[in-house]
């Protein structure tokens, strides 16, 4: 193939469409990426890119496996897509169905399927809401998130998304979506009582905002295990035991939002099992195909699943997408997960997440390190302009990602934070070169 500078029509063709977050300033000469393998990215003008965030957190088991081009193949040729309506189902929608069952949770065995993250906790919300109704509580609709949460992009997940610069161009927001503080242990934004710790605040922010609004209004809590793009924020380990109890007390559902945390990237398969917390309704995408097709899903409890199976025809749960249920995307699923399971890629991510951590905190010499956190390969660093002010380097994080990019290495700034969110099966060798770039990087900037 020519490269990019002798065939400029290859830009050309490219700015006839619209990136998702666009900005027309940002889309001039796009890297082109052309092939993958691995952790590593390679683009039409010969370059090489270690790619340390997954693509967008989700591809678990790197790039470039041909047993999942082989499973795409497999299933196209006998059945590429059919409808999965009541009536009919295709049989790689049935077989991973039955392998989720309780996979995550032990509670949740039943599964719907749809096409990514946003579609997901769209049904997660209309699920929640469906319940209630079903139980004689129509008025429990409000939905409430934590603040710097990233929900999705549709138009109930934007408005459950509490991250502001989503929001700006895109209102009015839907009603009834409602914030509680996030359990940020570096800078919890809520009050602390004396003798307070973090987690103990931001639970009791969760059960005032309950009470304000009132228990018989609230359907569910939406809340990511760790907060992504919000920032990688890890919450303290006593946080989601005590959602959970104040979510019993007011019958508020739990939607665990594992869209980034699930299969694999925190080190646990489901990220809520390190708490002993199950949720009443879990949300997934990303990691259950490693991107190699869309795909996503909800899963819910049974008792959520009574109440749609004893309700009247009138007051049948109708929802759907074309694609829930896609014969392909499903058939990727199963194989996906059967090399996340034979690899051991939650292990692994534990480990690789553990030394990335380690070399990052080994950074702290550059004064504007202000912290290092993560779980597993979902890791960041805070850069600060200030370590006592703790005041974020929006401006700082994002010299250093394209300073990182130019030196091979693919992170992405998150306002003040750099991510990192490798495959899970990077190397050593490989973990070590992202910390030896961001080391190169900061001190060439300092
Ligand atoms: C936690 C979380 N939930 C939901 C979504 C939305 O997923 P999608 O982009 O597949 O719609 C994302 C996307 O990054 C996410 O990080």
């Amino acid at each position: 193939m020519a490269a990019v500078g002798e065939n400029p029509s290859l830009w050309e063709q490219d700015k006839r469409q619209l990136h998702p977050l666009h900005h027309p300033s940002q889309s001039d000469n796009p890297t082109i990426v052309e092939r993958a393998d691995g952790v590593w990215l390679y683009t039409t003008d010969g370059r090489k890119i270690l790619d340390a965030m997954a693509g967008l957190w989700n591809v678990n088991v790197g790039y470039g496996r041909s047993e999942l081009a082989q499973a795409a193949q497999a299933q196209m040729e006998k059945l590429a897509y059919t409808s999965n309506f009541a009536g009919m189902t295709n049989l790689p929608s049935s077989e991973l169905a039955y392998k989720l069952s309780a996979y995550a949770y032990p509670s949740l065995k039943t599964t719907f399927f749809t096409s990514g993250g946003s579609e997901s906790n769209d049904t997660a919300f209309k699920t929640a809401r469906y319940f209630w109704k079903r139980q004689g509580q129509a008025d429990k609709v409000k939905i409430i998130s934590r603040r710097d949460s990233y929900h999705g992009i549709t138009l109930a997940t934007t408005s459950a998304t509490s991250i502001p610069r989503y929001h700006k161009m895109f209102g009015p927001l839907m009603p009834n979506f409602v914030y509680t503080h996030a359990p940020n242990p570096s800078r919890y934004a809520g009050t602390i009582q004396e003798n307070e710790a973090v987690g103990a605040a931001a639970a009791r922010d969760l059960e005032e905002t309950i009470l304000r609004e009132g228990p018989q209004t609230v359907a569910a809590l939406i809340a990511e295990p760790v907060q992504g793009v919000g920032g990688v924020i890890v919450p303290p380990d006593d946080y989601f035991p005590q959602v959970r109890a104040i979510c019993d007390r007011y019958d508020v559902l739990l939607i665990a939002d594992e869209v980034i945390c699930g299969f694999g990237r925190t080190g646990e398969m489901f990220a809520l099992n390190r708490y002993g917390v199950e949720p009443d309704i879990l949300s997934f995408a990303k990691g259950v195909t490693s991107g190699y097709l869309p795909l996503g899903g909800i899963q819910i409890s049974d008792r959520i699943l009574e109440a749609m199976n004893s309700a009247s025809v009138e007051d049948a749960w109708l929802h759907g997408y074309t694609y829930s249920g896609h014969a392909t995307a499903c058939a990727v699923g199963l194989r996906n997960l059967a090399i996340l399971e034979k690899e051991k890629l939650a292990e692994q991510s534990a480990r690789m997440g553990a030394r990335l951590r380690a070399g990052l905190a080994g950074l702290s010499e550059f004064s504007a390190v202000g912290d290092v956190r993560g779980l597993g390969l979902l890791c960041a660093v805070e850069l600060v302009k200030d370590r006592e002010t703790k005041e974020p380097d929006a401006a700082l994080a994002l010299t250093v990602q394209n300073a990182a990019a130019a030196r091979g290495v693919r992170i992405r700034a998150l306002e003040g934070s750099l991510a990192f969110s490798p495959p899970l099966i990077i190397s050593e060798d490989e973990v070590d070169q992202i910390v030896e770039t961001i080391g190169a990087v900061l001190d060439s900037i300092e």
